[in-house]
């Protein structure tokens, strides 16, 4: 069930692969971590890069929240969704001319900037534009954080942010330029982070000057309440998600000495990605030598993650099932090994027609997802106050070809 509504009445009736979302499941987070950190009344800016859909936006536009951003096609969607240009940030190591002159006639919040040829062509073109662009300046505090390698943005090594002491030549460099206004710092150090210790860490090097942050860690190793499957969880599986509360104890803590400081979150997957779930149909079953595979009708194309950082997602029937259980790969139709949405569950021995639903797909689900083997993305479905409509449409095979000429 999702809020009320059951997964496979969904399925009949937009077919799967499906991407299915609770409103009320972002809105759930979303004060959860406003709550968390009340005293120092943040400006939570939702990353969009975790599920840009616009209807997704605008549960999170409704609550209050600000947007960050890395391209200009986000930046336009965070508009369109009802996010206010002054409480939107826009990162990325990359920002086209475009880009930049598209934020600065916005009057977005902040640029964050990453390197000093990037300060540069924007003190240029907001002099040509005749405005002032609003800055922070992107620290790259040296500190290692994150699930996985592809993960972690704040260590030396990461193409991300300059070194703090250049950050605050650059601060410098900005308060003498008319053309800039230098907002505050900002920082991220690498996604899927469960503890507040490498944000402490980070805090530590960029403190006296303004601080955002995200890359707040979920739970993923959790299964759902299946039963029997519950109580057979792969050893080590259960890792405890990134408590905000304590994440917000550490920060109101250490900005204690400086009240004036305005704390801007921008958290993606801790909003959406438990409030997100991929539905799917068992197309066959199969055993290949001692290995048995649930073959389904969704590939590493609608849901990357897997495939990309070898990331688990729990994987439960929609509906409860009496089949016999056994150890299985669920694998997609994708020509690819590596296409493999779940490794060595214990599930039932489904057959054909049966559901399946991919847990906690949410953030990075279908904002990855390509028409890698010319698949048609998946439809998007939200469910808010016990309905669900449709938010996007499935892709069709003309859609495929659409620009080719
Ligand atoms: N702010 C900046 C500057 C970021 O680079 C990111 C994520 C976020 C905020 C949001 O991070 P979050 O709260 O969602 O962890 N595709 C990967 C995640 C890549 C995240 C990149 N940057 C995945 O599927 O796990």
């Amino acid at each position: 069930m999702v809020d009320g509504v059951p997964a496979e009445t969904i399925a009949r009736a937009v077919g799967t692969p499906a991407y299915v979302y609770s409103a009320a499941a972002v809105r759930q987070r979303y004060r959860a971590l406003a709550d968390a950190f009340s005293s120092l009344s943040p400006l939570i800016c939702y990353a969009l890069k975790a599920n840009p859909n616009r209807a997704v936006c605008a549960v999170l536009a409704k609550e209050g929240a600000g947007a960050e951003v890395v391209s200009g096609g986000e930046l336009r969607r965070a508009l369109a969704a009802g996010f206010r240009a002054e409480q939107i940030v826009f990162s990325g190591v990359g920002k086209t001319p475009d880009e930049l002159s598209l934020a600065v006639r916005a009057g977005v919040l902040a640029l964050n900037v990453e390197s000093e040829a990037e300060l540069s062509a924007l003190a240029r073109l907001a002099r040509r534009l005749g405005r002032r662009a609003a800055v922070s300046i992107r620290v790259n505090p040296g500190v290692e954080a994150g699930g996985h390698r592809h993960l972690a943005t704040g260590h030396g090594g990461a193409k991300f942010g300059v070194a703090p002491a250049q950050a605050l030549m650059l601060c410098r460099r900005a308060r003498r330029e008319p053309a800039l206004e230098l907002r505050g710092l900002h920082c991220h150090i690498g996604s899927q982070i469960l503890s507040p210790r490498p944000y402490a860490k980070a805090l530590g090097v960029v403190l006296g000057l303004v601080e955002r942050r995200g890359g707040m860690g979920v739970r993923y190793e959790d299964e759902p309440d299946t039963g029997p499957i519950r109580r057979r969880l792969r050893p080590g599986a259960r890792k405890a998600a990134l408590d905000c509360a304590a994440l917000a104890r550490t920060v109101v803590a250490a900005l204690r000495p400086w009240p004036r400081l305005r704390l801007v979150l921008e958290p993606g997957r801790y909003l959406t990605a438990e409030a997100g779930l991929l539905l799917t149909t068992v197309l066959y079953r199969k055993r290949v030598g001692p290995s048995r595979f649930i073959v389904v009708d969704a590939a590493m194309n609608d849901l990357a993650r897997p495939a990309l950082y070898d990331a688990y997602h729990p994987v439960a029937p929609a509906r409860l099932s009496d089949a016999a259980e056994a150890v299985v790969d669920v694998v997609g139709p994708v020509c690819e090994t590596g296409d493999v949405l779940a490794r060595a569950r214990r599930l039932p021995w489904l057959g054909a027609g049966e559901i399946l639903a991919v847990l906690k797909t949410g953030a990075y689900g279908f904002s990855m997802s390509s028409q890698y083997n010319s698949r048609l993305r998946a439809p998007e479905v939200l469910v808010e106050g016990g309905r669900w409509r449709l938010i996007r449409k499935r892709e069709t095979y003309e859609d495929l070809v659409r620009h080719e000429r």
